[in-house]
């Protein structure tokens, strides 16, 4: 990817740019089986042993499912206005397909009526990866019903909150889910299998299309897919290096965002799964390519690629970059990626209008203390230079209409349990109790100025950097 060089110093986010924060139903409802749902895959994934940090699980995580009320009001303290959370298809339809759920319908009812009663505006994801347990019974991302399937659920959804909901997207990162789920297997259903991946992948798509024409015979709003993506430099000009970032780039960056607005995969991926890459038919694409109306994009770092052998299946490696800060998950921090990343989706896919749905960082907090305030100085400086990149990106003509700080709240990050921490707000997991960080306190100045807060707060550091540089002056 190249670099994008643009510097906006004036402010230039609209009035109407939403502010928000997100989550996901598994990692912060906890309650997964409360009033008539059905298991999840990462019900039963939990429950094997040695496959989640520390035997974690999602029966209580953030205990949001009763505590929303409260987790609303949260957020409008801070002044955020829109919340990105996903629905838990087992609550609204146990079995996955057939009967309803009308109590697991409610309560996203009541989330959404109460966000929108404090001026929040919901953003709904229909699938952050918890699919019903009953339908990996039945194949899960492998069975070609699974389109259907999917289509009829989000249907439920449109016709009850569309007359609410502005903003829909069909799938979270459906390369994680296949990368996790299906190849790697560290992710729920925990396969790895270099045969199913391709398919999942397919089916992933299928579902979305399907999603996406349901949506334009029922909803009246607007509804996208959201994407993780990861921008690959090459580590040398050498041809080994640049080939394998190609791969890289292909099977992260273009595998879903291709088939949807050119209708056809990248070539590179033929290469990259040999044998186990199918022949499509070609119908599928017509379905694929269903218009939509913006790409949300979750970002959090970039990598620098080298060729290695034995990297299965893409040959390719990220290099560990000398004198870069790296999270605790171990991704490097790279503010500037996410310009590159708005800005190469804006001229790649013809200037669609685009949202950061998700951006932050897992650091160590200190503890909390009663009265004091909980410092994050790492996690400040990530969300301050990400939110100049956006800007950036804006200034370089990318679309880009709102960004969504990942997460609202510490919560459960899968197969790390809940040893990784990304909230802007700190969770006692014994307690419950929320405790707004320094980074919650900067994002909601950033909110309520609608970014000017960027420059005050880059100017005061540089007074603060020069009066500590020169010597204490003495008064006359
Ligand atoms: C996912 C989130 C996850 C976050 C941090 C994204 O891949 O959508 O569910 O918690 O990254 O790992």
């Amino acid at each position: 990817m190249t670099m994008t060089a643009t510097t906006a110093r004036t402010t230039d986010f609209p009035a109407q740019f939403l502010w928000g924060s997100a989550t996901s139903a598994y990692q912060v409802e906890g309650s997964p089986l409360a009033d008539g749902a059905g298991p999840s895959i990462w019900q039963r994934f939990t429950r094997t042993p040695g496959l989640v940090r520390d035997g974690d699980n999602g029966d209580v995580a953030c205990d949001q499912y009763r505590r929303y009320p409260d987790d609303v009001a949260l957020m409008k303290a801070l002044g955020l206005n829109a919340y990105r959370f996903s629905v838990a298809w087992s609550r609204v339809m146990p079995q996955g397909r057939g009967s309803v759920n009308a109590q697991g319908l409610a309560h996203y009812d009541r989330l959404v009526d109460t966000l929108l009663a404090h001026g929040i505006a919901p953003a709904v994801t229909l699938f952050h990866w918890d699919l019903p347990a009953a339908l990996d019974d039945r194949g899960g991302w492998l069975n070609p019903d699974i389109a259907g399937w999917f289509a009829d659920y989000a249907t439920i959804l449109f016709r009850k909150l569309d007359d609410r909901v502005r903003l829909w997207a069909t799938l979270n990162e459906p390369w994680v889910v296949t990368d996790g789920g299906y190849l790697h297997g560290a992710l729920a259903p925990g396969h790895r299998n270099r045969f199913e991946a391709p398919i999942a992948t397919h089916n992933l798509l299928r579902a979305h299309g399907s999603a996406v024409q349901a949506y334009r015979a029922t909803g009246r709003h607007a509804i996208g897919i959201v994407v993780n993506l990861e921008p690959k430099y090459a580590a040398s000009e050498s041809a080994e290096d640049r080939a394998a970032t190609a791969r890289a780039h292909a099977y992260m960056n273009r595998q879903y965002l291709d088939p949807v607005f050119f209708g056809r995969y990248p070539r590179l991926l033929e290469e990259i799964f040999g044998e186990a890459w199918p022949r499509w038919p070609a119908d599928d694409f017509a379905l694929i390519r269903q218009p939509i109306d913006f790409v949300g994009v979750n970002y959090y770092t970039r990598s620098v690629t080298r060729f290695d052998p034995q990297s299965w299946p893409l040959q390719a490696a990220p290099v560990r970059q000398p004198r870069a800060t790296y999270t605790e998950t171990t991704w490097e921090v790279f503010p500037q990626g996410l310009t590159d990343t708005l800005v190469w989706v804006s001229r790649r896919y013809g200037n669609p209008p685009l949202y950061v749905t998700e951006n932050g960082a897992a650091f160590f907090d200190p503890p909390v203390v009663e009265g004091e305030r909980l410092a994050d100085p790492l996690r400040v400086d990530y969300l301050r230079k990400h939110l100049k990149a956006v800007r950036n990106a804006r200034a370089a003509g990318a679309d880009v209409r709102g960004y969504f700080a990942w997460s609202l709240l510490d919560n459960f990050e899968w197969s790390l349990g809940y040893s990784k921490r990304f909230g802007i707000v700190h969770v006692d997991f014994d307690t419950q109790k929320r405790t707004p960080k320094d980074s919650a306190r900067f994002y909601a100045n950033v909110v309520a100025t609608n970014g000017r807060a960027l420059d005050e707060d880059e100017a005061r550091a540089a007074a603060a950097a020069e009066s500590t540089a020169s010597p204490p002056q003495r008064l006359p």
